[in-house]
């Protein structure tokens, strides 16, 4: 089983909070879907032996492309991959491209996964963290998104925004249950350095909310969801059965996958790539011979082991020792029983048969509870 990720580096506006790798210059567009056509055809011979579950459409803003340079891409990946016959295919979409006619059209792309940007639905937020659509733009998205019938939905928000009130969280929760929205993606928001608001932190323009109020929030998060019947499934995603995303499932239980685009990473069981994080030099790239990953990284043990910690710890599955022992040997799974028994006594950690899992309490201390378990 493999993953596919296309990442579409535009943007129509620099959110103030984001540190992805995108472009607000939407001239290229045309000579980078010729260039993802290039690497995708490219690619074939490294990952011919999988077969493909899911394709992702992330950015930036995927949703920027027209219908027909979506259906270019996928028919593409059809053509040179196995693909499942019913993968799961999502595309990445914020509220202000989607109206009535491109949902449809997405649709019978064969687009049957829907992840929309709304961040708040309060019209202050959206101004202070500068996105391109309203509240009201939001609500309608997320409704004609439903009315056209795409099956799996799922809504990002950002919670501990400055200024943001516990009441105007609760608000924003209450909007995506009265919605009826299946699925959320939660975060905490970060300061990355060199973005807007780590500038007007330091030059103390925004005040970061107390700590205090951010855990509030994120445990009303976990307390509401849990309440209207939803899975607390991965520290930031919740969701009612049947929407759990397939996609970041392949990616936390370590499963190979291919990523196109400028800034995409690969990964084929025993070394990530990366692209080269430039729309320009990626296009030029791909007109020459050399096409290529700018770097490679081979993984060692260790590697892999932390990094199977730090995804599985995060997810409700945990760590399961019968995969310690296969992929990394008996000494490993020694180690990783050493260490986590410390947390047994404390209730952060629980063991049931073979599978490790953090508990409710040690959900507000997953980071550091995972990096005790690094190994250098
Ligand atoms: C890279 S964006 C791509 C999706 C789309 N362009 C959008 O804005 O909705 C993926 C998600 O990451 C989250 N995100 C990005 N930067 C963040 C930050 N600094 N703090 C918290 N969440 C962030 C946002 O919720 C965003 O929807
Ligand atoms: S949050 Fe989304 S729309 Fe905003 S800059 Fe980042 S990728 Fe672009």
């Amino acid at each position: 089983m493999a993953g596919f990720y296309v990442h579409i580096p535009f943007c129509r506006q620099a959110c103030r909070y984001c540190d992805f790798y995108f472009t607000v210059s939407l001239k290229y567009k045309d000579e980078l879907v010729e260039a993802l056509l290039k690497e995708i055809k490219n690619k074939k011979k490294q990952f011919q032996n999988y077969q493909f579950n899911t394709l992702y459409f992330g950015g930036g803003t995927p949703s920027v492309l027209s219908e027909i340079d979506i259906n270019r891409i996928i028919e593409e990946i059809k053509t040179h991959y196995n693909f499942d016959s019913k993968a799961e295919i999502t595309l990445e979409a914020n509220p202000d491209d989607l109206s009535v006619e491109y949902l449809k059209n997405l649709k019978l792309l064969g687009i049957n996964r829907l992840s929309i940007g709304i961040q708040s639905f309060h019209d202050r937020d959206l101004k202070l963290m500068r996105r391109s659509h309203s509240a009201e733009q939001a609500i309608s998205s997320i409704k004609n998104a439903q009315n056209a019938g795409i099956q799996k939905l799922t809504i990002d928000l950002i919670y501990g925004i400055p200024g943001m009130s516990f009441s105007d969280w609760q608000e924003n929760l209450e909007k995506l249950i009265e919605l009826g929205v299946p699925h959320i993606s939660a975060y905490h928001l970060t300061y990355e350095p060199g973005t807007v608001f780590d500038h007007w932190r330091k030059k103390k323009k925004i005040i970061p909310i107390e700590e205090d109020s951010s855990l509030e929030q994120f445990k009303y998060l976990i307390e509401r969801t849990r309440k209207e019947g939803f899975q607390h499934y991965e520290i930031s995603n919740f969701a009612r059965e049947g929407h759990f995303s397939e996609h970041n499932k392949n990616y936390w239980k370590g499963i190979p996958y291919a990523g196109v685009g400028p800034a995409a990473h690969s990964y084929d069981g025993t070394a990530r790539y990366w692209n080269i994080s430039s729309v320009q030099k990626y296009i030029s790239e791909s007109k020459s011979d050399s096409f290529n990953y700018s770097e490679k990284e081979m993984l060692g043990v260790n590697d892999r082991y932390n990094e199977y910690i730090m995804v599985s710890l995060r997810t409700m599955w945990g760590i399961n020792t019968d995969k310690i022992k296969q992929s990394f040997g008996e000494d490993y799974v020694r180690y990783t029983e050493d260490i986590a028994s410390g947390f047994y006594k404390k209730e952060l950690l629980t063991k049931k048969g073979n599978d490790i899992r953090i508990t409710s309490r040690g959900i507000f201390l997953a980071d550091q509870i995972i990096r005790e378990f690094f190994r250098v």
